[in-house]
């Protein structure tokens, strides 16, 4: 039995180094493809309301920094004109680590 405990939190351990990057999938997946769509291209009716970029274009690759996306899952973004939300911001149930995980996944959907 302690044997078998001892083999799971092996198991357990290893696991976790490898999870940050399909988590950051089923994250987006579950929280971001409402939006952006599940491919990234951001062809959803929400997205064509909010004219959001494809994340699979080169050129809006080319135009976001890490920083901004980073600011902007973290914090959100708002209409400079009318105030209104425009995404919301994921820092309170997202850890900034996840949030890292996400901006590079978003990159990983230009380089298909
Ligand atoms: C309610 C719809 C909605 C959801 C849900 C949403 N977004 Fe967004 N996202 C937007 C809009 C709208 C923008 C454009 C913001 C602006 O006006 O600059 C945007 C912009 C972005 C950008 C581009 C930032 C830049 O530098 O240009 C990234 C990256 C991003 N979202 C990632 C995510 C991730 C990751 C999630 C899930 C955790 C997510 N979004 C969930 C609507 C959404």
């Amino acid at each position: 039995m302690k044997k078998l405990v001892v083999s799971c939190l092996a198991l357990l351990v290893t696991g976790a180094l490898s999870v940050h990057a399909a988590t950051a999938k089923a994250t987006f997946q579950q929280e971001c493809a409402k939006c952006h769509g599940r491919d990234g291209k951001g062809h959803t009716p929400m997205g064509r309301i909010l004219r959001l970029k494809d994340f699979t274009n080169p050129k809006v690759q080319k135009e976001m920094k890490d920083a901004e996306m980073f600011k902007t899952i973290k914090n959100g973004a708002k209409d400079k004109a009318t105030g209104r939300e425009r995404m919301k911001a994921f820092g309170g149930s997202l850890t900034d680590q996840q949030i890292k995980d996400l901006v590079a996944y978003v990159r990983g959907l230009g380089k298909k």
